[in-house]
């Protein structure tokens, strides 16, 4: 299914990636100006700029595809959800509140202790978390629930199918996996450190998935330097 979403400002479900930060009202810049992307670049590889990113994400609702992924994989009963770049914690706190066990992973240094300060008492011995970098990662514990909200795009893409082989080995099924991709028309998609996909591309990635919802996002909207263009799946999808 296609779908125009609205931006930033205006409720829809997306990044917002940088716009909080720069406080650019929508078509405040005409043009992006000459090397924003390798501005662009530079900065998402701070983790300051995910620091900053997260610390803006507090009064936002939970992902709403998040919440699909939670509705199709039912109860959480204690099972084993992953939270993929769990950011501020909103999703792995909405998990743990739906009473799944969450390991949640993320590259940022102080992700330990902004997740331990937001858990709830009630969440003691459900919450693993890991700080390290998806690329870097060997394994993952077996998991029914596999959510990555916005995270994926940043892997560089030498290292990208192998992340992507490690996480589906540790999704048991009848397990579900909920992640945002970015399509191969996004403005950033010549940026050569990301990781972007054609649709046939992106599909290909579920071969031997039950897909339950393949959206696309394609349209014009705003981040950090000002008007682009956003190509974006949100894929959720069963292992049988
Ligand atoms: C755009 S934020 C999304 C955060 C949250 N999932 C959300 O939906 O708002 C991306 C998160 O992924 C993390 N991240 C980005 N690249 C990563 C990588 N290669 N390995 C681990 N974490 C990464 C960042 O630190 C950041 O917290």
């Amino acid at each position: 299914m296609r779908r125009a979403w609205a931006w930033a400002g205006t409720g829809r479900d997306g990044p917002g990636l940088g716009l909080d930060r720069t406080g650019l009202a929508p078509g405040a810049v005409a043009s992006p100006p000459r090397g924003w992307k390798n501005e662009v670049v530079e900065s998402l590889a701070d983790s300051k700029v995910w620091a900053d990113y997260n610390a803006a994400q507090a009064d936002r609702p939970v992902r709403s595809l998040c919440l699909d992924a939670m509705a199709f994989a039912g109860p959480g009963d204690g099972r084993r959800a992953i939270d993929l770049g769990c950011g501020a914690g909103k999703e792995t706190l909405a998990m743990l509140r739906a009473g799944w066990s969450v390991h949640a992973v993320d590259s940022l240094p102080d992700t330990r202790e902004r997740l331990l300060v937001m858990a709830p008492e009630d969440a003691a011995g459900r919450l693993s978390i890991e700080v390290r970098a998806f690329q870097d990662l060997r394994d993952l514990p077996p998991a029914e629930l596999i959510f990555a909200g916005y995270s994926l795009p940043f892997i560089h893409p030498d290292r990208f199918a192998g992340f992507w082989a490690v996480m589906l080995s540790a999704l048991r099924p009848p397990g579900v996996l909920a992640v945002n991709l970015f399509g191969d028309r996004d403005s950033w998609a010549d940026i050569p450190d990301w990781n972007f996909h054609t649709e046939a591309g992106a599909r290909q990635l579920f071969a031997g998935l039950e897909i339950l919802k393949f959206e696309v996002y394609d349209a014009d909207g705003q981040s950090f330097r000002g008007p682009k263009h956003w190509h974006i799946y949100d894929v959720v999808a069963r292992k049988p």
